[in-house]
């Protein structure tokens, strides 16, 4: 009896391991088909990075107040770098903040699919 116990308790462990649960997909809706910048990434751009990065006040010499400059930005500048850094890392973007990590694997899918517009 003591046995089979143990063994329940490793079966149900391994379960609830691989399991998608409902706190799983609280801050990991799954991404399903390719990430656009018009549905998916200019709403993160917008609410957590615009208000120190546009034209008339860009915080490091970057504005993202367009589809083409955020791409630029995350292809060839540091946009990636930063907001994959550590939480009390002075340069995690954005600043003293960190993504949630839905919205960081938005962007990094962002990346995989070729920064595709709309
Ligand atoms: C509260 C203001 C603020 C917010 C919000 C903010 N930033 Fe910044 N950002 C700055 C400042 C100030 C700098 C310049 C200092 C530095 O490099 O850390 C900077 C620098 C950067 C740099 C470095 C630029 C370069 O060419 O090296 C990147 C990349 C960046 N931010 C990305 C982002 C992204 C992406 C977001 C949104 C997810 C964001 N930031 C949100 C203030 C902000």
């Amino acid at each position: 009896m003591k046995h089979l116990l143990f063994y329940l308790t490793i079966v149900l462990t391994l379960i609830s391991c691989t399991n998608t649960s409902p706190e799983d997909l609280e801050d990991g809706t799954p991404i399903t088909g390719s990430v656009k910048y018009g549905a998916d990434i200019f709403p993160i751009v917008e609410s957590q990075c615009l208000s120190c990065h546009n034209d008339n006040f860009a915080s490091g010499n970057n504005s993202y107040s367009s589809y083409a400059q955020f791409r630029v930005a995350t292809e060839n500048g540091n946009v990636i770098d930063r907001i994959t850094r550590n939480v009390g890392d002075q340069l995690l973007m954005p600043q003293g903040n960190q993504l949630p990590q839905n919205s960081i694997n938005l962007i990094l899918q962002w990346q995989t699919d070729g920064y595709l517009e709309n």
